[in-house]
């Protein structure tokens, strides 16, 4: 029921023209009927009888219903494939829709590799399905009918027997090899999921393959994968394999029978000669769709997997609902984490995380890797939602204020660095794309990046390729921060994205920032003290528990985890440091 409904909605605005040609496939698979009694006719009257009077009539109707059959034969699949091409554009677009809706719970559980299958070949299923399964089906289903009905009725009781036998046979022939090739088909679909998941991996990461040398592994983990797939769609052929030979065997039951026993009624007179060649073409008509059920079954089978699939797909809601229950235009930048603990699955991400931030404060939040500093950021953009706990922006529980707003105000320079393959002043532009090409330089020159790009052959129009290849680390993070700044945040968020800088650059950056993000909350995770040691308030995370948090001399005093980083870093010169940081 699900799924037909799903089926209709994909018609939408073509609805009418669906079920024209399906009204027309109707009447046209009656058309072999009819022919087919006036080649008994000619037979019978013409030929045996002399009847010559009715002979051009007839040569005229049956010219007529094959010219008008090919012309609807046109028109229908002429449509049918114009509405599927429809339904794949639609459903793509939809798909497309929804997976960007979606937030990172989504990411976290699926593999790019499954997404891709549903984006490609199990759309391609359901397009498959509108422009030939359902056509193909109803077709074959008229002939069929229409056959057996004037079987029954014009032939000879013997004829009952035989059918009686054969069809019933056939029929549960049809429902077994559905029912086995349906989970068949299943594994098809995932093994295909298996062999994209790992082509992406490997087009993805191909540097670390190669700087790796696992060039060998990777070609085995492959050819396993598509070695399952071979089986798996091998296999499921087998299964529809071993059905179609009792199918076709039935087809010559069929035919032999009537050759004889036809045959002897005709001798003794009780059949006409074109009655037993009008039932020789009924029986094919009978039979030749029963073997392509077999076939269209099995599309069947194939499309139901992927469409499963896909409404499971669009079905998926975000785990992050926008309910703005507030009513606010702007974000101001306080910031209060009450208790807050999150989980992502079973790992205690956050322990009960309590701080308090003041518009304009500089805030930096060290930790080792994996202690929390990202998790606090996903959960300030919402991203993710606490388990337990309250944060609030300027008094608000950040679950009320509008999503667009929340997200748009805030700007995240991420850990993870991504470009498009774009010019560098799109990807720089791209929160903010309305900006002009002077705004652009100006976020450049703030991220010292500008040197770098005007030197690159065609400046800030150089396109770059996938995820920035082509780039280093400290020009990629140079990048992601110009784009950071571009969108004019009300709160800047900067994930480790110095972190590839040397000490100068990164000095300068800090300074710009100082003076163009005076007033605005910025968030600074660093695992350098250098970075950090000015910041209005220092939040040590370990394992996911503020351990710490002050100043740096009073954490300095605390001799914690800060003071011991710092000793690290700063070693021998840790107290000359301090010395000259206070002179
Ligand atoms: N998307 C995720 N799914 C599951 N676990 C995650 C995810 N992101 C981070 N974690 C886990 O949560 C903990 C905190 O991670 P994170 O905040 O990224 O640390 P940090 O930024 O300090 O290096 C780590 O144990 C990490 O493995
Ligand atoms: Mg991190």
């Amino acid at each position: 029921m699900k799924k037909i409904k799903f089926f209709m909605s994909l018609l939408k605005g073509h609805r009418v023209r669906y079920f024209t040609v399906i009204f027309l496939g109707i009447i046209i698979s009656m058309a072999p009927l009819v022919s087919n009694y006036l080649i008994k006719t000619i037979i019978d009257d013409v030929i045996c009888w002399h009847n010559y009077s009715i002979f051009m009539p007839i040569l005229i109707t049956l010219f007529s219903i094959t010219l008008i059959r090919m012309l609807v034969w046109y028109y229908n699949h002429y449509t049918i494939d114009y509405v599927g091409q429809v339904v794949l554009l639609n459903l793509r677009q939809q798909g497309y829709k929804k997976i960007l809706s979606l937030d990172f719970d989504f990411f976290d559980k699926n593999r790019t590799g499954d997404i891709m299958t549903q984006m490609t070949a199990d759309i391609d299923f359901i397009r498959h399905m509108f422009a030939y399964v359902i056509y193909a089906f109803i077709e074959n289903f008229v002939i069929f009918t229409g056959a057996l009905i004037v079987m029954l009725a014009t032939g000879h009781k013997s004829f009952y027997v035989i059918l009686a036998i054969v069809l019933p046979t056939v029929g549960y022939l049809g429902y077994k090899l559905a029912n086995e090739v349906r989970p068949c088909f299943r594994r098809v679909r995932e093994m295909r999921s298996e062999l994209n998941t790992i082509v992406q991996e490997n087009i993805s990461a191909n540097r670390v393959v190669k700087a790796f040398g696992r060039e060998d592994f990777e070609n085995e983990k492959l050819e396993e994968a598509n070695s399952n797939f071979k089986h798996a769609q091998f296999h499921s052929n087998e299964v529809s394999r071993k059905y179609m030979p009792y199918m076709s065997n039935m087809q010559s039951v069929l035919i032999f029978y009537n050759i004889i026993v036809g045959g002897i009624l005709v001798i003794n007179g009780n059949m006409t000669m074109g009655q037993l060649v009008m039932f020789n073409s009924m029986v094919w008509m009978v039979t030749g769709p029963l073997g392509q059920f077999g076939f269209l079954l099995n599309d069947f089978a194939n499309c139901l997997a992927s469409t499963e699939k896909i409404i499971d797909l669009l079905h998926t809601e975000p785990v992050i609902k926008n309910i703005a229950k507030i009513n606010k235009t702007a974000i101001n930048g306080d910031f209060e984490f009450k208790n807050v603990t999150f989980d992502y699955k079973s790992e205690g991400a956050l322990r009960n995380v309590s701080f308090k931030v003041k518009k304009g404060q500089k805030v930096a939040i060290v930790g080792s890797t994996g202690s929390g500093k990202s998790t606090v950021i996903n959960l300030i953009s919402r991203f993710y939602e606490a388990d337990s706990g309250e944060i609030l922006i300027d008094g608000v529980n950040v679950s009320d204020i509008d999503l667009e707003l929340l997200r748009s105000s805030i700007a995240v320079a991420q850990q993870d660095v991504f470009l498009f393959s774009e010019t560098i002043a799109k990807n720089i532009a791209y929160g903010n794309t309305s900006a002009t090409m002077d705004e652009i330089t100006s976020a450049a020159k703030i991220a010292k990046a500008h040197d770098f790009i005007t030197k690159l052959p065609e400046g800030y129009e150089t396109i770059i390729g996938e995820r920035g290849m082509g780039l280093s680390g400290g020009q990629k993070q140079r990048l992601t921060l110009a784009r950071a700044l571009l969108k004019k945040p009300s709160v800047l968020v900067l994930d480790d994205t110095t972190s590839a800088l040397d000490a100068n650059t990164e000095k300068y950056i800090q300074q710009q920032l100082k003076c163009y993000f005076k007033d605005k909350t910025v968030f600074i995770i660093s695992q350098r003290i250098s970075s950090v040691k000015d910041c209005d308030l220092i939040l040590v995370l370990e394992d996911g528990k503020i351990t710490e948090q002050g100043r740096h001399g009073e954490l300095i005093q605390n001799g914690g985890y800060y003071a011991r980083v710092y000793e690290h870093q700063f070693g021998d010169f840790a107290g000359l440091a301090e010395v000259n940081s206070n002179g």
